[in-house]
């Protein structure tokens, strides 16, 4: 676990989490960082705390001795989200320590009671403060549905600190760069995209009370973004506000100037038309991925088509339906609610087709009114015909696809 400062009085503990399945689910091919905040003045908090998560109390002492508070001196813990990859660490810290009062909005008390037993809480409310003495002074703000019922913000508000839980997080793990002003351009890059798969994997479900929350964060005119995962940002708070902002749209439909072909393939049929309908991407100059069912991750898999503006599915019929990987990754993405796509599909049958029926069936099921330009089915494989059809089609797309762009 890493100690950085962020302010007089205010620092971060930060550790990289790999190898894990975030959520039970995701394989986060990046890792992710699980961020927390000691506010010290006259009494000392701790917000969204995780040190000492593994049990042992020298894990929790040695971070805190680093930034010279002692464990006794801590008289708050701060819930902004019940989730357990922030507040797990609760009943290991009450193990060494009996005296301190919970503070988090009346759904989380309601969890921290049932998860652990907890009943030493303080309720807040919108606007509620908390004075820590020496100028530091908490506010806090329910963002409802920001992943759960029960979330909120704290803000400091002599710094106009931030700390905004899984708001404005990313996934990706940190190693020398924690702010966005020590961030290299091809950090920028990396946590753009750590931060689009995050929020498609983890938030987009909840985009439109993101959308609410990113609302409050500007009303709040804050200087530094705090997140529970990923980087501070104090030099440009703007920067991840406008991320987010996009990536909310991203959720209904835009997407950046690129493709994604998502496709599966038993005996290389389909297969055929995938390899044609990327050299046109390439002689057309379309930026584009390449995503083979189930060889991707779902982690993987969701970002990459909540990000593109343009789908293509190839998938052939399988017992009367779609391939079924690639049927599995169309639920997924319906389950997301990442809707509004412009998308055109193509695939191969043998003798009666399915696929098509099931196709609809799973955009009708999952509301997600995608876009389709009329599909091809071809029986065996691509003749030069089926050819001619998916090359205009894809051409279609591409055109069609312009007003989708949102960078
Ligand atoms: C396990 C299996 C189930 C299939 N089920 C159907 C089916 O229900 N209806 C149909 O028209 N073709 C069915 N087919 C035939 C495939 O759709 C056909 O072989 C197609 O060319 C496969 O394309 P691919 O090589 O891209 O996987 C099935 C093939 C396999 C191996
Ligand atoms: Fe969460
Ligand atoms: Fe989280």
């Amino acid at each position: 676990m890493k100690t950085l400062k962020i302010a007089d009085g205010i620092h971060m503990l930060t550790m990289n989490v790999e190898d894990i399945l975030f959520e039970g689910i995701w394989e986060i091919a990046n890792g992710v960082t699980l961020n927390s905040y000691i506010v010290q003045g006259e009494k000392t908090a701790i917000i969204d705390g995780v040190i000492g998560w593994d049990g042992i109390p020298e894990t929790l002492y040695s971070t805190l001795e680093k930034i010279g508070v002692k464990p006794d001196d801590i008289d708050y813990l701060i819930v902004n989200h019940m989730e357990p990859d922030h507040s797990g660490w609760i009943s290991n810290f009450r193990k060494i320590k009996d005296d301190f009062t919970i503070i988090c909005t009346d759904k989380a008390a309601k969890m921290v009671s049932s998860f652990y037993g907890e009943d030493r809480i303080r309720i807040v409310k919108e606007g509620d403060t908390l004075d820590l003495g020496k100028g530091k002074l908490l506010s806090f703000h329910p963002v409802p549905n920001v992943h759960w019922p029960d979330t909120m913000y704290t803000c400091e508000r002599d710094t106009k600190t931030l700390f905004s839980c899984d708001m404005f997080g990313a996934f990706g793990r940190m190693t020398d760069h924690y702010f966005d002003d020590e961030l290299t351009a091809e950090e920028m890059d990396f946590f753009e995209f750590e931060g689009i798969r995050y929020y498609s994997n983890v938030m987009t479900t909840f985009t439109p009370s993101i959308r609410k929350a990113i609302e409050k964060a500007k009303e709040l005119e804050i200087n530094i973004i705090a997140p529970g995962h990923g980087p501070v940002y104090r030099k440009n708070p703007q920067k991840i506000m406008d991320d987010y902002s996009r990536f909310s749209l991203y959720a209904e439909g835009a997407g950046k100037n690129e493709i994604t072909i998502l496709w599966g393939s038993m005996y290389g049929m389909t297969a055929k038309a995938v390899d044609f309908v990327e050299s046109i991407l390439k002689r057309e100059g379309v930026r584009y991925n390449r995503l083979e069912m189930p060889l991707e991750s779902d982690s993987e898999m969701v970002a990459t088509v909540f990000k593109s503006a343009g789908v293509i599915i190839g998938a052939p019929t399988y017992e009367y339906k779609l391939f079924p990987p690639v049927a599995a990754a169309l639920n997924e993405l319906g389950r997301k609610k990442i809707t509004g796509k412009l998308a055109f599909r193509f695939g191969s049958y043998g003798w009666s087709g399915g696929a098509e029926r099931e196709l609809n069936e799973i955009i009708e099921r999952n509301k997600m009114n995608w876009d389709f330009i009329e599909s091809v089915e071809f029986e065996g494989a691509p003749v030069e015909e089926d050819l001619i059809k998916i090359e205009a089609r894809v051409l279609e797309l591409i055109k069609r696809m312009r007003e989708k762009v949102v960078e």
